[in-house]
């Protein structure tokens, strides 16, 4: 085993690897080998990584791109409120009879956040000084709420599958236990790990090392989610629970629907295998991905920004020159049908490498070669990443949908410390309080001009339920 193990290293090129094996212990050796043996195939592996690499050099693109049918999209922005309200009652029964499960993303080390502590964790500082989980826990507990009073007799649960990753696990879980679950039942949440994926040199060639006993690892980016699902035995859980629909949304989302009747009953309604939320690109210059149909081979897919002309980005709507032609703004917010992800997770994550690497070059403190560990100044190395959305091609056309949603109403993320221009705990408490305030205001409250109001989740999931404050005043920093 041992050897077996060196020598699919020596021939992938690593001898470095084992520079100091000899000086480890028996026990660092082991650990060492353990750590190794994760990698099935490590020739593989390196001629893949220099792919993606030199891919990642080459990066022009001769696809062309065009809008999703029609008929595979909506926008709850104009769609007539009976209709609306149909997705909703459907989105709700299913959550009354536990058919629905959520899937939260928090693998992320949130660097340009900077924060020591996950980034659920993070207080925008709310005048509540709720954390993300919290105002997330409180959605899940809220629907709840909704769906037993819509269908009286009900017992709805909603399993809240929570994936973190080797340096967010162990923080996540003590903050939710120290929060005592906020109100939900502890079996209710099912933590698990993402995967991770070793860090190479700039130029693929060689595995940076952590330790003279282990090499550098990084979390194998937000596509890791199917792999985790298999291995974690959590489709099996689904399955065991007879979920059928899955609410997949990222942690740093400070306006997120969890579990969102209306987005579940949009593709429950149209007997969709994945569907995805979007919001309207802002301009044509916004950095965002956006979900389009690859003319070619007539599937969906994402396009990175850099990866769309001026030209098309610019272009305007033939059917509505108000609007961009290309708009559908990727927020990384999914419906699964389970069915879909039963029959395809084994393809997805099998070793014929069907989702590419994506290649991150950062400062990555590693050994030298004398085996100090050395905080580089400079990028000295690449970590890989899978993306959730490159699965997006293997759905039929018929089977993916598109659901735009209002930005102000459900978008705000947090990606960046204050101080930056946008994605800042500011901006993110900015746009959670307009909501409320506005929430407030149309149901007849009186807020002073200027002031802000925080609208508890547990008081009203998405404005509803507010009948109550109207005539009454409330003043800036009020929560209700
Ligand atoms: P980002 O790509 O914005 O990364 O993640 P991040 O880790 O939060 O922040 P930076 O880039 O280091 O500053 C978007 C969402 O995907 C999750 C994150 O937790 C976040 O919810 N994610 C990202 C994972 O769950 N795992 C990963 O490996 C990467």
């Amino acid at each position: 085993m041992t050897e077996t193990t060196i020598d699919a290293f020596n021939q992938a090129n690593q001898a470095h690897l084992f520079q100091f094996f000899d000086s480890l212990s028996k026990q660092e050796q082991q650990q060492f080998l353990d750590q190794l043996t994760n990698i099935e195939d490590p020739v593989k592996l390196v001629r893949t990584v220099q792919n993606a690499i030199s891919f990642s050099q080459n990066n022009s693109c001769s696809r062309s791109f065009t809008q999703l049918p029609r008929e595979q999209c909506a926008s709850t922005l104009d769609t007539p409120s009976d209709q609306k309200s149909h997705w909703y009652n459907l989105g709700l029964e299913a959550i009354s009879k536990n058919e629905v499960g959520v899937i939260l993303m928090a693998g992320g080390q949130g660097t340009r956040l900077g924060s020591s502590d996950p980034k659920g964790c993070f207080n925008v500082h709310l005048p509540s000084s709720k954390s993300m989980f919290q105002i997330q826990a409180e959605k899940i507990l809220k629907i709840q709420r909704l769906a037993k009073d819509k269908y009286p007799g009900s017992k709805a649960v909603v399993p809240w599958y929570i994936m973190t990753s080797k340096p967010t696990r162990r923080s996540t879980e003590d903050f939710f236990e120290s929060h005592d679950y906020f109100g939900l039942h502890k079996d209710q949440i099912t933590f698990f790990n993402q995967g991770t994926l070793p860090c190479f040199d700039l130029t693929g060639s060689k595995i940076l090392m952590e330790g003279q006993d282990r090499i550098c690892e990084s979390p194998d980016g937000n596509g890791g989610l199917y792999k985790a699902l298999a291995l974690n035995g959590i489709i099996d859980d689904f399955e065991k629970k007879g979920i059928k629909h899955l609410h997949m949304y990222c942690v740093d989302n400070a306006l997120v629907k969890v579990a969102d009747p209306v987005f579940l009953g949009f593709a429950i309604d149209k007997e969709l295998q994945l569907a995805t939320k979007v919001v309207r690109k802002r301009d044509a210059c916004e950095s965002v991905g956006l979900i389009v149909l690859d003319e070619q081979s007539l599937k969906p897919c994402v396009i990175e920004y850099s990866e769309i002309s001026s030209e098309l980005a610019n272009q305007l709507d033939p059917e509505d020159p108000n609007k961009l032609f290309l708009r559908a703004a990727n927020i990384v917010n999914h419906y699964y049908s389970v069915d879909l992800l039963k029959k395809q997770i084994p393809n997805w994550t099998s070793s014929q490498q069907y989702l590419p690497f994506h290649i991150a070059k950062k400062k990555i403190p590693s050994l030298n070669d004398e085996g100090k560990l050395e905080k580089p100044v400079e990028v000295n190395g690449v970590k890989l990443e899978q993306f959730i959305f490159d699965v997006f091609p293997s759905i039929e056309l018929n089977k993916f949908g598109c659901l735009e949603v209002d930005r102000t109403s459900e978008f705000s993320p947090l990606k960046n410390a204050d101080g930056a221009k946008n994605d800042t705990p500011k901006t993110c408490k900015s746009h959670y309080l307009s909501l409320c305030t506005k929430w407030v205001k149309e149901n007849g409250g009186i807020v002073e001009d200027g002031a802000l109001v925080e609208v508890s989740g547990l008081t009203s999931y998405n404005g509803e339920g507010l009948e109550f404050v109207r005539g009454k005043s409330f003043k800036n920093g009020d929560i209700i």
